[in-house]
């Protein structure tokens, strides 16, 4: 793709004038497609210059740090360190039930480790004046004009969330692009089909779909669900089909029956949505096979679910995420 060859070719120079040859960049990854993308073009420009921080909040998705220190550090050869904080946002989340109240710990927390690692930075090669963001040309229209549902109803932590005090000049290389046009130039850029196919994964990650207190049992437990949700729908080949698709659980006990014993354990509610822009969505008319295949296969593989829901709620008056 010529195109997308072309824009990477014109940004990997331009950033390289613009940070200098002893400039040095900071930037947080996800191991979403839009962080992938720009780690990738920065690692192109400037190579280890360029420091990738992952930060392990404790929520993310089964074995998603490793997998993410794998592909982008082993594959991709970005020069990427983890931060595992794990312990320390389960921490801090303890006996917290507030959706909103659990956003802003995450959301703060976030900060505060990130700005460590670029202190880290600072103290190892002097300096770090730069900060790259995955900025996508819809949220720079959205924080200019948008007041909309999900600005005001649900913070997100993850548009302009760093503090001022970091003085860190903004690179911004998907600036001017939708999220096809990024998947494109991931794609130009030879990035594996699944990173740049991904779903999008809120920032406060599992923290806000396990439901009510989060502890560590219940993030594994979730993991589990979420992890045979994922694969049966690559298996399915449906993915792609899906703008994104997760496993929340639930508050809320039922009683089952498991070989002639009595189980009371935990609702899971599975979510799949399509949409083209997440302002408005629908649930997915998944098949009612891969219905019956996910469910026993969470009930069965995953200690402490006993009942799977299907969430048919429309977006609005419904949100994608429950809380
Ligand atoms: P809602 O639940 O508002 O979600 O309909 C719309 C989209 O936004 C994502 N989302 C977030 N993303 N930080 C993020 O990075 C957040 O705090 C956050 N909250 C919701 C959600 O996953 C969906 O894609």
């Amino acid at each position: 793709d010529w195109v997308m060859t072309d824009y990477a070719e014109e940004f990997i120079q331009s950033v390289r004038l613009q940070v200098g040859p002893e400039g040095h960049v900071i930037g947080a990854v996800s191991g979403g497609v839009d962080s992938t993308v720009a780690a990738v073009l920065m690692n192109r420009a400037i190579g280890s210059r360029f420091h990738a921080i992952l930060v392990d909040n404790g929520c993310l998705r089964k074995d998603e740090a490793v997998k993410v220190l794998k592909r982008l550090r082993e594959d991709c050869g970005i020069n990427l360190r983890c931060n595992d904080a794990s312990g320390r946002f389960l921490e801090k989340l303890k006996g917290v039930t507030e959706p909103e109240k659990k956003r802003k710990i995450i959301g703060g927390m976030f900060i505060d480790i990130f700005q460590e690692e670029a202190n880290k930075i600072i103290e190892e090669e002097g300096k770090c004046d730069f900060l790259l963001q995955g900025t996508l040309y819809p949220d720079v229209i959205e924080s200019i004009s948008y007041k909309g549902p999900s600005a005001t109803i649900k913070t997100h932590h993850n548009v302009g969330g760093l503090p001022a005090s970091m003085k860190l000049k903004l690179i911004e290389p998907l600036r001017e692009l939708f999220k096809d046009e990024v998947r494109e130039l991931g794609m130009a850029l030879g990035i594996d089909e699944p990173s740049v196919w991904r779903h999008p994964f809120p920032g406060p990650g599992l923290a806000i779909r396990v439901l009510g207190e989060v502890t560590e049992e219940r993030v594994s437990i979730l993991q589990e669900a979420d992890d045979i949700l994922i694969q049966e729908l690559w298996s399915a080949g449906v993915y792609r089909d899906i703008a994104q698709a997760f496993v929340v659980l639930l508050p809320v006990k039922s009683v089952g029956v498991m070989g002639d014993g009595r189980t009371y354990e935990n609702v899971a509610s599975v979510r799949c949505v399509t949409t083209t822009d997440f302002m408005t969505a629908e649930f997915y008319r998944m098949p009612y096979d891969l219905m019956e295949r996910i469910s026993n296969r969470i009930i069965n593989e995953v200690r402490g679910i006993n009942r799977v829901a299907y969430d048919i709620s429309s977006k609005p008056p419904a949100t994608v995420e429950w809380e």
